[in-house]
């Protein structure tokens, strides 16, 4: 397994994390060969995750586009909403095959954390999920469905109150008490091994396509987009085309308000500058002293400031274009994806989705395009709705408020 992607990744922590990251090594180079695991994680992938995942052939917009034959790769009908399941059950059953019971897990949008407390309920793991303050009052349903998973949320005050800053508490607790307890990384970062050991597990979106595009076109297709916060979304559908010249890779990142320091989250399209931050080295949001930046985006999961290794390295190679979608692109494309394929995308998909209305009708009819939807829209309803509707949310707020005081 390699440590670093060119010059990005390696393992960049205190002594204190190293046993528990060789432990974690040895274990994932021993179980991803094992058949009795892999079979076991295909068993719950097809049983409880519900794969695979439909790839729906997006009839409405192809015909309006007027472009690229267009795919949506339905990762948001995984059991818990989003991709994020594919990893955390490959990372929970890990877990078991060590003899760890305790698993701690950081969220950003909560769909991470709501798929780390689910996987470890169904694998009899005891969950602590550490949140944000700024992402937990924006993503509360999230919160709530991560503590009915019998999960215990920390909420954490420190810093931004994002996701970086429940990324530290996180690291900081498991220093604590790492003999016993498994950190769960929701995405392709993080000192090695993890960027490995989340790809591994995300892949299986980029087989699925693969598979079903095959049996439906006899072909591969031409351009795959995905939205790309830690990147884990966006490496698990390209890692099996990466070698495929001809397929071009579309990533896209959060391009917020603007350009200025704070209103976005894009590490590559900005030319964000080499860090060493959490454990791993990439690129990072970074004020011009080297101090995290802060950063925005309307969708809680694309908001982090650093990107995995590897696709700092694949950008940097040339073999992963990025591009960036705004706030108000992925909101209208959110709403334009549901009124035309009646498909509500998460806030993050809806950054890929954004891209592919720009793109697809530049593109002969005769190539392919899948548009990864990472994840539904339902969990961003406090969101979406109070953007798109106010007037009629903040009614319904007002009178539910009244109704739970009585
Ligand atoms: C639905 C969805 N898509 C994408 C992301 C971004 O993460 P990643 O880039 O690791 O796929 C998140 C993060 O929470 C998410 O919830």
């Amino acid at each position: 397994m390699p440590k670093y992607f060119g010059q990005y990744g390696g393992q960049y922590v205190g002594e204190v994390l190293r046993p528990a990251l060789d432990e974690l090594a040895a274990a994932f180079a021993k179980y991803k060969q094992d058949k009795n695991f892999l079979a076991e994680y295909t068993d719950l992938l097809a049983n409880y995750a519900g794969r695979p995942t439909p790839l729906l052939y997006a009839e409405n917009l192809t015909r309006a586009l007027k472009g690229a034959k267009t795919y949506i790769k339905l990762e948001g009908l995984a059991n818990t909403g989003a991709h994020k399941i594919n990893n955390a059950l490959g990372q929970a059953l890990l877990v078991k095959k060590m003899g760890k019971k305790h698993v701690i897990a950081e969220t950003g949008a909560g769909q991470h954390g709501v798929a780390a407390a689910a996987a470890c309920a169904r694998l009899g793991l005891r969950c602590e999920v550490f949140m944000g303050a700024v992402d937990a009052a924006r993503q509360q349903p999230n919160v709530f469905l991560m503590k009915q998973y019998g999960a215990r949320v920390h909420i954490v005050n420190e810093g931004t109150r994002t996701l970086k800053d429940a990324v530290n508490a996180c690291l900081k607790n498991w220093s604590a008490r790492a003999a016993d307890t498994h950190y769960l990384i929701g995405s392709a970062l993080g000192p090695y091994p993890y960027p490995d050991i989340v790809k591994f597990f995300q892949s299986i979106i980029g087989r699925e396509v693969k598979q079903q595009l095959w049996q439906r076109e006899k072909k591969l297709p031409d351009l795959l987009i995905a939205c790309c916060g830690g990147g884990s979304n966006s490496i698990g559908m390209f890692a099996p085309f990466v070698s495929a010249k001809k397929v071009r890779l579309l990533a896209v990142e959060a391009g917020g308000l603007g350009r200025k320091a704070g209103q976005h989250a894009s590490r590559i399209c900005s030319r964000s500058p080499i860090g060493i931050i959490e454990g791993y080295k990439s690129r990072f949001v970074q004020t011009a002293d080297g101090q995290v930046e802060a950063t925005h985006s309307v969708s809680a999961g694309l908001d982090y400031t650093g990107i995995g290794p590897e696709l700092a390295a694949l950008a940097e190679a040339g073999r992963v274009e990025f591009t960036t979608a705004s706030d108000k692109e992925a909101l209208q494309a959110y709403q334009y994806l549901a009124r035309t394929e009646g498909l509500l995308f998460a806030l993050e998909s809806a950054h890929a989705a954004a891209a592919a209305l720009k793109i697809i009708p530049r593109l002969p009819k005769n190539k392919i395009a899948v548009i990864n939807m990472s994840g539904r829209g339902d969990k961003d309803i406090f969101i979406t709705a109070a953007e798109l509707s106010k007037k009629e949310w903040t009614e319904f707020l007002r009178q539910e408020t009244r109704r739970l005081c009585v």
